[in-house]
Formats: C-alpha cells, structure tokens, sequence
C-alpha cells in the first residue's frame, strides 16, 4: 500500500484528480470506477475544472460507479445516478451511456444484476482505476463489516452505522434506503488500481485498521493490503491515528524522486 499524506484535504483532491488526468491521458479506451459521498465531490470539481480549461476529454472514457441504492429510481435526487449527474456527468464531455452504475428496479432479479454488472466492467476490459473512499466502519463500497472479501456485485444491507453517517444527507421525513447495490470486494480488488481517498478525523480509525490492522472481513478496506496497486490518499486528520507517519513522508519523498528521473510508470 502506498500511503501518501497531505496537508489538507484539497490536496487530496488535487493529487486524487491527477491520477485521474493521467489515466484519461495516457489509454485511449480508460475504465475508470467511480464513488459517491462526501469526499470525492472535491475530486470531482477538480476535473471539472480541468475538463472546462480544456486539459481534459471524457469522450473516450466508461464509468463504473462502486454502488447504487436500492427501493429509489436514478431521477429521485437521492440516487447516486442523481449525484454523478449532478457532481460530474453533466459538466463534462462524457457520453452518459458509457457511464454505469450497479441498479436493480423493482422486479429484477439481484442476482442476475449482479452478474450482469460484472459482465460488463469485463466487456469494458476491466477498471483501470477505481476510486474509493471508506466508511468510518471501514467499508469500501457498501461492503460493510463481514463481507466476503471473495464478493462480487449483489445486494447489501446496510448496517445501522451507515444508517447514521448518512442520515445527514436525508431530511427527516424522507425515505432513507437501507439496502444497495455495491461491487463486491473481489471486484474491487480486480482494479488494476484503487486509490482510496480519506479526509477528516472520524476516518482515522478506519485508516489505522485498513493500513496496519489485519486482513480481516471485519475492516472490509483492510482487503486492499492485498492489492499490488493501492494507493492511499490521506489528509493529516485522516492519518492521525498511523503510527510510522513520518515513514510514509519519507518513502514517498523517495516515489517523488524515482518519478522525476524515471518518470511515472502505471501499467493500466
Ligand atoms: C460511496 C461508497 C462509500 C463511501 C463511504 C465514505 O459510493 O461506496 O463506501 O465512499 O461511505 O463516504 P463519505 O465520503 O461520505 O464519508
């Protein structure tokens, strides 16, 4: 794992948005996995931008979003369709049919979805990049705790801790799923990269356990210790509880130096 640590959480975003530019650059076909929530809304505003001073093209890009709700339909605003519209899709030059999210309306078979999801992220040739982010429990996707780390995309229910996190995001007399659709925890280690990202101090827990805690279905996020690319993007509130922290500096001083003389290699 690389544990990359930042100042503050804009420039989580900004490096975030970086690893995003380059794949988009560099592969003619790029497979990106996408997120929701609160933390990458500022990634997203990065490529925005980028995407508006003409840095960016997303025309050639397909989107694999890690989850949907379930019981809600894509126009409800609540719907995660609604908030990549909303935060992404519709300020750049995607082609929304290119773009995917795991759904399953009412009378379809889950399983069935789930299986067929996966069909398609491996018609598109797999994600290349997968963004993340982590629940305070440690979940990635809508993993929670005691997920399989052999899972594939199905339905979870969502545990009363997700419940609570993210009630802020829903009014009080508004319905509030408690089941999703989410990639399971082997398709997110299929990546041929994650990059986690993580702000703010009620993360740190989650961060310790995924980064020096044991692989176990209890951190569901500890599964990327088994990921040959993954990469951790940390605001210093977010890192707080690591030990080793001034390691982590250190080593990716030493990344920074091999990339400036041999430049960077990714092979997505
Ligand atoms: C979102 C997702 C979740 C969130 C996690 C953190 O698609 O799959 O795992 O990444 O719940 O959410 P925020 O960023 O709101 O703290």
């Amino acid at each position: 794992m690389q544990v990359i640590i930042f100042d503050n959480a804009q420039q989580v975003a900004i490096s975030a948005a970086e690893w995003v530019a380059e794949l988009i650059n560099k592969k003619s076909n790029p497979v990106l996995g996408l997120a929701t929530g609160s933390t990458p809304i500022s990634l997203y505003q990065e490529l925005v931008n980028k995407h508006k001073a003409g840095e960016l093209s997303f025309s050639n890009t397909t989107t694999f979003n890690l989850d949907e709700y379930l019981g809600i339909d894509e126009i409800n605003a609540q719907s995660y369709r609604h908030f990549m519209n909303e935060n992404l899709f519709d300020h750049v030059d995607i082609d929304k049919s290119k773009t995917f999210l795991p759904t399953c309306n009412q009378g379809e078979n889950p399983r069935a979805q789930g299986l067929a999801y996966e069909d398609k992220i491996a018609q598109a040739g797999g994600v290349d990049l997968q963004i993340l982010g982590i629940g305070a429990n440690g979940h990635i996707g809508f993993n929670e705790p005691t997920s399989s780390l052999a899972s594939r995309t199905r339905i979870k229910t969502l545990t009363q801790q997700t419940l609570d996190d993210n009630s802020r995001l829903f009014a009080a007399d508004e319905f509030q799923p408690t089941l999703a659709m989410t990639m399971g925890i082997a398709t997110i280690l299929d990546a041929r990269y994650v990059l986690l990202m993580a702000t703010g101090k009620n993360k740190a827990k989650a961060v310790k356990d995924m980064v020096t805690g044991a692989l176990s279905a209890v951190c569901p996020a500890s599964s990327l210790q088994l990921h040959e690319n993954a990469i951790v993007l940390l605001d210093k509130e977010a890192a707080s509880e690591l030990a080793d922290q001034e390691y982590y500096i250190w080593a990716n001083q030493q990344n920074l130096k091999i990339n400036q003389e041999f430049g960077l290699y990714h092979n997505y």
